[in-house]
């Protein structure tokens, strides 16, 4: 039993760090221009050599590939692109091997229009699944049955004249949502889950966690006061009836209550919520929900110390007692961090989230430090880009393929990748940063080294501290062991009078004492 002088051990996602692979663009194999499975395993070793514990996959389902995987047709195969079941046990063997753990992405707020469940469920009123998706007759005046939009643009609902009724769409129309109200509905994704669970699999990661329930009665979600076009029409109204609904959290509660059936998995929410409300998906003590609600807090602060230290105090304080911190800075959904902050911050970044108390997400490619990547416009893929042209909300840029060396198309492929190469592959790729001492990826390794290393650092305390301006200062402690990191978000010289041992410098070369030089963060024992 844990007691305050015999704490449980941290159990592995605690200590551990997670690496996103988006299959598409990690390693093709099969000369197709897109990654697969056996790209993948190919690859572990530059995965186990960086020193992250647990590898998510992004959606490896057969999947018409609407929304490139998000839309899945079977949620206990593998889509040929990518390979097949033989090929995924193989692949989990091999990540087991390492030390590693697999983490699959779980898709449950909707499926693709090609599911069979969706292809019965439309085929007439009556049909047994036509209560599994959440279909309503016209509105008043013979237009969508509510104000809903979608996320991707234009209105949630799409109107089947065979069935002269309308589905709801939080996404794209190919992306019918399910109806979680429906107890057959829980049972066949719970049956999906023990499925891959049985297969050896280590965790989830949930998409879109907070949509899965709506409102009773789907009313009208409120008007955005402050919408503007720009920000893309998912922001029209306020997402207060199609989404977060109090029923949501009994759903999460099963799940984890399956994942501890099963023993040490893991469960990793994706919600975009404030922090208020996200905190709520820690579930309670009688009724845990997911172990990582995920926070996203660091992507949409402003790059400077003042703000950071706000958001980690609010989220420190917000979590709920026994709640494990989480961070992230960078996904296939959302701008490269270096395209972002530069190349010099980029690296105070890669800092930040490995020395933060909780578990880091690490995204591919920002361990080489990809910047930004201008997506010709006859090769853009992503439809919420192609939805909604201009706005800039274009999420093929963070999905470029990884570049391994400098031959043809950065070892990545032997054809056309599906998705063009950053800029500089040729110098920047794995191979070329290996053997520079002081490269991005190099950091990286260093980082997460020492961060295996010190206890302080995987799972000790956090106290901010008074620092000057432009400065981030903090300590993490655990029994004896403290650290400090100092991070100058500036790229000015800033005087601050550390005194000790530094570990690392995120610059490299000798540090110079009581002072951060431009761009330079600094853990000090
Ligand atoms: C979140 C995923 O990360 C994103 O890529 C996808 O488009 C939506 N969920 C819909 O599944």
């Amino acid at each position: 039993m844990a007691s305050p002088e015999h704490p449980r051990p941290a159990p592995w996602w605690e200590r551990g760090v997670i690496y996103q692979i988006y299959p598409r663009s990690f390693q093709d194999s099969n000369g197709d221009g897109v990654g697969d499975l056996a790209g993948i395993e190919r690859r572990l070793d530059h995965v186990a050599s960086l020193g992250v514990d647990a590898v998510w996959l992004s959606p490896i389902f057969p999947s018409p590939m609407a929304d490139f995987g998000y839309d899945v047709a079977d949620y206990t195969g593998v889509d040929p692109l990518f390979g097949d079941l033989v090929a995924f046990d193989r692949l989990l063997r091999a990540v087991h091997a390492r030390g590693l753990k697999l983490l699959l992405d779980f898709v449950p707020n909707h499926s693709s229009d090609r599911h069979p469940w969706f292809v019965e469920s439309r085929a007439s009123r009556s049909n047994p699944k036509r209560d599994w998706y959440i279909w309503r007759d016209p509105g008043p005046n013979g237009g969508p049955p509510n104000n809903w939009t979608s996320d991707m643009g234009g209105s949630a609902w799409e109107y089947d004249p065979w069935t002269r009724q309308y589905y709801l769409h939080a996404f794209l129309k190919e992306q019918p949502d399910l109806n979680w109200r429906n107890p057959e509905v829980r049972a066949a994704m719970t049956d999906v889950l023990r499925f891959w669970f049985d297969r050896g699999v280590d965790g989830f990661r949930i998409d879109v966690l907070w949509h899965m329930v709506k409102a009773e009665g789907l009313p009208d979600n409120p008007l955005n006061p402050d919408y503007r076009p720009e920000l893309g029409e998912k922001f029209k109204v306020l997402q207060l009836h199609s989404a977060n609904q109090p029923e949501v959290h009994e759903i999460a509660a099963s799940f984890r209550k399956l994942a501890d059936d099963y023993g040490d998995r893991l469960l990793v929410g994706e919600i975009c919520l404030p922090l208020d409300t996200l905190m709520r998906y820690y579930g309670s003590a009688d009724a845990p929900g997911v172990h990582l609600p995920f926070n996203f807090q660091l992507m949409d602060t402003p790059w400077r110390a003042d703000a950071l230290r706000q958001v980690i105090a609010s989220y420190e304080a917000a979590l709920p007692p026994g709640g494990w911190p989480n961070w992230v800075m960078g996904s296939h959904d959302a701008p490269r961090i270096a395209a972002k902050l530069g190349e010099a911050q980029a690296r105070v970044a890669a800092m930040l989230l490995l020395t933060l108390r909780g578990t880091p997400t690490l995204y591919q490619g920002d361990e080489i430090g990809i910047g930004e990547v201008a997506i010709p416009p006859d090769r853009v893929h992503d439809p919420q880009d192609l939805r909604q042209p201009g706005l800039g909300l274009g999420r093929d840029r963070s999905r470029t393929p990884m570049a391994w060396d400098a031959g043809p198309n950065g070892g990545f492929s032997d054809a056309e990748p599906w998705l063009p190469l950053h800029p500089d592959w040729a110098t920047r790729n794995v191979a070329a940063q290996e053997g520079e001492r002081t490269s991005m990826l190099n950091l990286y390794r260093a980082l997460l080294a020492l961060r295996r290393a010190r206890e302080a650092l995987s799972i000790g305390d956090v106290s901010l501290l008074d620092a000057p301006d432009g400065v981030l200062d903090y300590e993490r402690s655990h029994g004896a062991e403290r650290l400090r990191i100092l991070l100058n978000l500036t790229g000015d010289r800033i005087a601050v009078p550390w005194r000790g041992e530094p570990l690392l410098s995120t610059l490299g070369g000798d540090p110079e004492p009581g002072m951060l030089r431009a761009d330079e963060g600094l853990v000090i024992a």
